[in-house]
This record gives C-alpha cells, structure tokens and sequence, in this order.
C-alpha cells in the first residue's frame, strides 16, 4: 500500500474515533478506577436513539413466544437486574430455568458470558434467552416479524440506524447499547478509591484488607472479577457441570465463571444457582464447606486443608467491606428504569382473550363463589405480607377449581388451559410460604388468568372489579371500586366492573 493512502486511512480512523469517543461521553465513559473495556466500540458505536431502541426492546415481552416475558422480568433494576425473589429464574409458562438470572452490569469490561461463558460476545448473547424453551421460548425470526409489523419499531430502527430494515444484526446491536450503558462504579468504594471525600470506617478498612489476602486473587481488581472459571468448592450438583458443558474438558467440570460481587446486597440469592441467601452463608461456606473434587481451585487448598482460613470476627468484616460495594445511585439511576421509557411498548390486550359463556347450575356458581373468596384472600394475605396465609388461600383455590366440572367442549377446554395457568402461579405462592417477594411476583400473573375465567364465564354473583396499574403491569381483582391495593405506588390506574351472572 502507497504511504499517502496509508495515512489517508490513518487520519480517517482518527476523526471516525475522536467523532465517535464524543458521542459516547455522555452515554459510556469509563470510570477513572476501571481498565480499558474489552468491548468493541468501533463495531457497534452508542448512539441516544440506539440505546433507546435497545432499552425498549429490554422491556418488551413482544420478545417471547406468548407475549408475556421481556428481559427485564428476570432483569429487574431494583434487585441489581437479577429476578427479584427467585433462586432459579423463571420464564414462559412459569418454566424453571435451571440457573440463577445474572445481575446485569459492567457488562462492557466482561471477555464472556452466561454462569458457563458459553456466549462469546455481549451481541450475540439475546438469542439464546429468546431460544431458551425455559426462557422466553421463541424463534429469531419470529421475534423479528412482529417487530417488523408492529406499530411501534420501523420509527424506532430508523432513528437508531438510519432505515427501517429490521434485522438480526441491528436487533443485536441496539440491546447491547442499552446493556453497554448500565455502569456501576458509583459504590461508597469507588468513591473512596477515587479520592471523592468518601472515607471507609476503620471495620470496612480492616474488611478491604482482609479481602485483599482471601478473595482478591480471584475476584480481583476494581471489577471484583479476573472474568476466569473456577470451581469455588460450591457440593456439585449433576445436573449442571458449568463449563464442562462448553468444554467437554474434564478439568472444566463445575467451574462457573468469577461473578463480580458489586450489589451483592440488591442481588441475593447468591451463585449459579441461587443457593445460598445471605452472605453470611457464602462466608461460612468459603471457610469451612469448600468440597475437594479433581477441579477444585488450588487458591482454596493450603497446607493439604480446603477452605479459606477466616475466624468469624474476619468473616464479619470482610462482609462489612463488601456492603461498600453496594451501588444505590445504579439501582435508582432512571436511565436504565422501565419507567423513562419514550415509546409507549403496546400493552397485551387482556380482554381480547375473554369468550363469552355463563355458568348456570347451582353448584358450579357455588364453587366459582368460593374460588373468588379465595382468590380474595390471598390478596389480603398479600397485602398484609402474610405469607402463610396467603400460601393457605392459595391451596384453597386450587382445591375449589379442581372441583369445577364444565361440559360444554370448547368452555372445557378454555377453562382449563387457564385452569392451568392459575394452577403455576397459585403453586409459586404456595411455595412462597416464607418468601414473601416470590409471592407477590406470582400474585400478578395468578390475578390476569383469574380475570379471564371468572369474566369469561360471569361467574361471580356480586359485583367485582379488576384494576390494572398501568405503569407497573401489576393486576388485581377486589370487591371495591376504589381498592388502594398498590394504588399509593400507581398513579394509573384502570379499573373495569366484571360482568355478574344472571
Ligand atoms: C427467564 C429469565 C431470563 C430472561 C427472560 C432473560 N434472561 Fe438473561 N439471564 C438469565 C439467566 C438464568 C442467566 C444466566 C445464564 C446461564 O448462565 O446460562 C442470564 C444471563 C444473562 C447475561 C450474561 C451476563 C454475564 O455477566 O455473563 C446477559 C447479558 C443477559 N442475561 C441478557 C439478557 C437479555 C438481553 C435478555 C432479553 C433478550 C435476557 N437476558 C432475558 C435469565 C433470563
Ligand atoms: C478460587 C477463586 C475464588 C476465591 C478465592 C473466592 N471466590 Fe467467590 N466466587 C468464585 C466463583 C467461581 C464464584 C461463582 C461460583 C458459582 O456460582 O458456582 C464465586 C461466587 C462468589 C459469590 C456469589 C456472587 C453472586 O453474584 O452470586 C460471593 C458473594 C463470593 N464469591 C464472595 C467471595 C469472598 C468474600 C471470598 C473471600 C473470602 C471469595 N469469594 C473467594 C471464586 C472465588
């Protein structure tokens, strides 16, 4: 190549850089404590409408096979955009996934990903929840088709990349920005480490060193993660060997990938698969459960002994340390909420689902009027965070709508697919019985399939309401009009009167 093309080329690149390290000031930066991202910029450069594009494809359930799931119903800010209250994440049909959701974050600096690192780059990692039957069990292409007719994304493509062509690679690209955007480095640590007029108290100082000797070697730096996969000594499980699964590499087996420990306080329950809930397990756990197997880190055996040597004053201040680590300003930070969104993402139109059929005889009017007292009950239960009984009401109802019979062949068959669908989540609650953030999760979807049924089949004898928050989605049925269930939280809401049955 001649020299003058050479350096043509040369400052091409450099004004194509400085242009494109202007544009991402505002939306990435990196922190003054971080290393250089392994994120390619060059290859998918952070634009406003890109990064809205992606975020209102993150909230949108459009993305899975029945409409009802979008990233963030396992991704949810408030819990460090993990599944709030779930140990295993939760997806179509109330499928369990067999792993806990992964807190989303600092994703920009991350060299793989998934517990296993099967995914290589931050691009290509949607497809696999949107082809995960436990996920959001739907194909690309049809994901792509219905954003391609909705009424909502040719605009929203065409303002993030300058046409209304909707492909995989634009599709891909725009989640990333949005994903790419969410960086915590905002803790009272960062804040110390950078010198901002935050200081430690001398307990969080003796915990930062402690963790320095005992932790460091594997979640280290700034990022609290070398981005390797080792076997932590976690007792093995068969059913999910970690990156062997990739690998097939014996030394492979039960290693998972070092998790940054950022919003560990947001983000509990804790490892791959949500076994332990507070850190004082995860403690305990490092120090004297460690299990020896062939492809145990050597970091966890000293002197023939497995575990980390920790008295519990130690264990207490390490803890102490890792709360620095805590991120609020992330947690709250209105950028990455559902709630800031410019679109409006097309609601599901639940009344399109009602049919029309009215319960006559005596005893199965009976039944519905004791599946609705339940139903009310658990609702009470709930907002009383009463979580037994809620649990209680909730066995109940399944009991009552088992003892339901419909004859008529098409309102059997529609009965008893949502049958079905109240069935999960009413099973959800009661296993919720000490865990109250877990019901109230299901409590929402139970309250749009009670809906259906009891609309769809008149089969309540007094009046009724169902009401709908509609900026938080959340559902609910109540004998009043007014019901202040959740209304001090939800300024919209939309409340309709059940057909009563004559
Ligand atoms: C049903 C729950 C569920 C849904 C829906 C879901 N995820 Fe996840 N997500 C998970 C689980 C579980 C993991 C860990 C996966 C693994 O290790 O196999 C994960 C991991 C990730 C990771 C890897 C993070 C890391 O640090 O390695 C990214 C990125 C991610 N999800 C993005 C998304 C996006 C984008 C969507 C929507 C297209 C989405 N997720 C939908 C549950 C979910
Ligand atoms: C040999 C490397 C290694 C050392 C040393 C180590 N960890 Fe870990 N840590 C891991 C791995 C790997 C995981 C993920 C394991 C899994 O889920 O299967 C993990 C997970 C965790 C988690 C769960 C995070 C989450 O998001 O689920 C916490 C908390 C944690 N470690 C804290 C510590 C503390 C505190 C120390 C020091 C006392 C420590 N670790 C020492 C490798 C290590």
């Amino acid at each position: 190549m001649n020299i003058k093309l050479k350096t043509g080329i040369i400052l091409i690149m450099i004004a194509f850089l400085s242009f494109k390290s202007k544009q991402e000031t505002t939306l990435f930066s990196v922190p003054a404590n971080f290393p250089k991202p392994a994120y390619d910029f060059l290859n998918n450069s952070i634009t406003p409408a890109g990064v809205e594009l992606g975020k209102t494809l993150f909230y949108d359930a459009v993305l899975s096979s029945d409409n009802t799931i979008s990233c963030g119903s396992c991704h949810q800010q408030t819990a460090g955009f993990t599944q709030h209250g779930h140990i295993l994440s939760h997806g179509v049909n109330d499928r369990l996934s067999k792993r806990n959701a992964m807190p989303l974050f600092n994703l920009a600096w991350a060299t793989s990903f998934g517990w296993d690192g099967s995914v290589p780059h931050l691009d290509f990692f949607a497809v696999s929840p949107i082809t995960n039957p436990a996920e959001m069990d739907e194909s690309m292409a049809n994901v792509l088709e219905k954003l391609r007719t909705s009424p909502l994304y040719p605009e929203l493509f065409t303002k993030a990349f300058g046409s209304a062509e909707i492909n995989n690679e634009r599709f891909l690209k725009a989640l990333s920005q949005f994903m790419l955007t969410m960086v915590s480095a905002n803790t009272r640590y960062d804040r110390y480490i950078r010198n901002e007029g935050i200081t430690l108290n001398p307990i969080e100082l003796e915990g930062l060193a402690l963790f320095k000797q005992k932790c460091a070697s594997c979640h280290s730096g700034d990022l609290f993660t070398d981005f390797s996969f080792r076997n932590n000594g976690l007792a093995a499980k068969d059913n999910d060997k970690g990156r062997f699964e990739i690998t097939q590499q014996e030394t492979d087996k039960f290693r998972f990938k070092v998790p940054s420990l950022r919003n560990l306080t947001y983000t509990s329950p804790y490892m791959h698969d949500g076994r332990f809930s507070t850190l004082e397990q995860v403690l305990e756990h490092y120090t004297t459960k460690v299990e020896k197997t062939p492809s145990l880190d050597p970091i966890l055996i000293k002197d023939g002994q497995t575990g980390i040597r920790m008295n519990a004053d130690e264990q207490q201040k390490i803890i102490a340390f890792l709360k620095t680590l805590d991120d609020e300003d992330f947690v709250k930070n209105t950028l990455f909420s559902e709630s800031t969104l410019i679109s409006d993402i097309p609601r599901k139109n639940i009344d399109a689902e009602l049919k029309n059929f009215t319960v006559t005889d005596a005893s199965t009017k009976a039944l519905f009027g004791q599946a609705i007292e339940a139903y009310l009950r658990i609702k009470v239960s709930i907002q009383e965070k009463n979580t037994l009984s809620a649990a209680e009401a909730a066995r109940i109802l399944i009991k009552t709508l088992n003892r339901v019979r419909i004859t008529d062949t098409a309102a059997k068959g529609f009965f008893e697919n949502y049958q079905e669908k109240i069935f999960l989540d009413a099973k959800r609650i009661i296993e919720g019985e000490n865990f109250f953030a877990h019901q109230f999760d299901h409590f929402d979807e139970l309250s749009e399939h009670f809906y259906i049924i009891v609309a769809s089949f008149k089969a309540n004898d007094k009046t009724l309401y169902f009401t709908e928050c509609l900026k938080s989605d959340m559902k609910w049925l109540s004998d009043t009009a007014n019901d202040s269930f959740l209304a001090a939280d939800c300024k919209e809401l939309q409340h309709k009167t059940l057909p009563v049955s004559r």
